[in-house]
């Protein structure tokens, strides 16, 4: 799974569809499904048998009780309806002008050689932070990138993300993982201080003003460290996966300067294709797991409990049955009329646990790959990058290098 296109692509020519794979992180067989039957009986079934909160659960001392991430069932989907109610319409589309600023203003600084994943790494922490958390003095930002960095670098070293079998033992303030727990402290004072002014003085432009309105069944304002917990929810959703979701795009467009130039002419429903084409062939994160706690039947296959089943969003974006030259980067296809439903174009998996960020994270790719289209950009070597895991995402292996000019 280093290499997980490569490995993905393999298993299914040698064994085909489904498959039952063995991953690094857990002991438990994944059978991956990716026929859009099956994968719609996957995110269709019932979270108290297939709970996908259990998945994240290494990420708790960052995230928090309160997270979408770690809960299931019903307490999900109570965090998902307030979650979601910012993403949508109007209201969303109203941070766009920023989006594009904060786009313009990275993009058209860029020269020579340009290593895209790490620009797009600080562009969306710096959308999240000013748009999402509603930072909006340069020091604020620059306090919270640094204990960010700091933080996201101990959530990397965490056992189970790399594999470990570790206890965690707090060997005082030098130890990793007493210098992770004073970064997540030292982060948690600047995001509180950040939510309490924002609740005392709004400024109407901010997601975290909209999820300060929300209110629960019994028409109570949620806690401070409840928004701090969805804060973190949408900074650990959406930052690595938006980035690596760019740098693709950037690799796939040097390396077709047809699709490029056609880009330049400013056709918004060509600019929708590019973004759903490139999240087509290189999608940011390959399966959506969900582990077994009954018996199921899945594709007339019986599965037992204790096992994982995922839809694999890499293989089924892939389908030769279902998408003509599969591996092309092709956006006319998207304007040529019939393309296959839903359930074959998933780079935001799927069912309750879809993607909660999804109409931000293609708002985001939109307005900087509007600006991209301004730019003369060219490959630095003319073989596409490898696909590589970094953490829970797929990213470029040269870090979707591109010159400019
Ligand atoms: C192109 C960028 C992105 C991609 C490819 C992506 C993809 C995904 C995928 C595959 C999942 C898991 C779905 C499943 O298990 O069925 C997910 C979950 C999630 N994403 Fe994204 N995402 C992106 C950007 C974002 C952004 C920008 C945000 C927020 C601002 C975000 C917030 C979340 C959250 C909160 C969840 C958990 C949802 C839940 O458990 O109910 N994502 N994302």
């Amino acid at each position: 799974m280093v290499r997980p296109a490569a490995f993905l692509r393999g298993v299914h020519e040698q064994f085909g569809d489904p498959v039952t794979i063995r991953t690094f992180w857990t002991d438990e067989p994944m059978v991956l499904f990716s026929g859009p039957d099956a994968v719609r009986e996957v995110f269709g079934l019932d979270p108290a048998i297939a709970p996908a909160g259990q998945s994240w659960e290494f990420l708790r001392p960052f995230a928090g009780p309160h997270s979408i991430l770690l809960l299931d069932g019903e307490d999900h989907l109570r965090e998902r309806r307030l979650l979601q109610r910012p993403f949508h319409g109007e209201r969303m589309r109203a941070f766009r002008p920023m989006i594009a600023d904060l786009a313009e203003r990275e993009l058209m600084s860029w020269s020579g050689r340009v290593n895209t994943l790490a620009r797009m790494r600080e562009l969306t922490l710096e959308v999240i932070l000013r748009v999402v958390f509603g930072a909006h003095d340069d020091a604020q930002v620059r306090a919270l990138r640094g204990v960010i960095d700091e933080t996201l670098e101990g959530v990397r070293s965490l056992p189970q993300v790399l594999g470990m079998v570790l206890i965690r033992r707090d060997l005082g303030p030098r130890s990793p993982w007493g210098r992770f727990r004073l970064a997540v402290e030292r982060f948690d004072t600047l995001l509180l201080e950040l939510v309490a002014r924002r609740r005392a003085q709004p400024r109407g432009d901010s997601l975290l003003e909209l999820l300060l309105e929300a209110r629960d069944e019994h028409g109570r304002s949620p806690t401070d460290r409840h928004i701090r917990d969805q804060l973190v929810a949408l900074l650990v959703g959406g930052h690595d996966s938006s980035a690596a979701a760019l740098a693709w795009a950037f690799e796939r467009l040097a390396r077709h300067p047809a699709v490029h130039a056609r880009l330049a002419e400013g056709d918004p429903a060509y600019l929708d294709a590019v973004v759903r084409e490139a999240l087509r062939v290189r999608p940011a994160l390959t399966i959506a797991p969900r582990r077994l706690l009954a018996p199921v039947r899945i594709a007339g296959l019986a599965l037992p409990a204790g096992i994982q089943v995922a839809a694999c969003l890499w293989l089924a974006m892939r389908r030769a049955d279902l998408w003509p030259d599969a591996a092309a980067f092709r956006p006319e296809r998207w304007l040529e009329g019939a393309t296959p439903s839903g359930l074959s174009w998933i780079p935001f998996g799927g069912g309750v646990r879809r993607c909660a960020g999804a109409p931000f994270a293609e708002m985001e790719m939109r307005e900087v790959l509007r600006v991209a289209a301004q730019l003369r950009l060219r490959p630095v070597r003319p073989e596409g990058e490898r696909a590589r895991r970094s953490m829970l995402v797929v990213i470029p292996n040269r870090g979707g290098e591109v010159l400019i000019g």
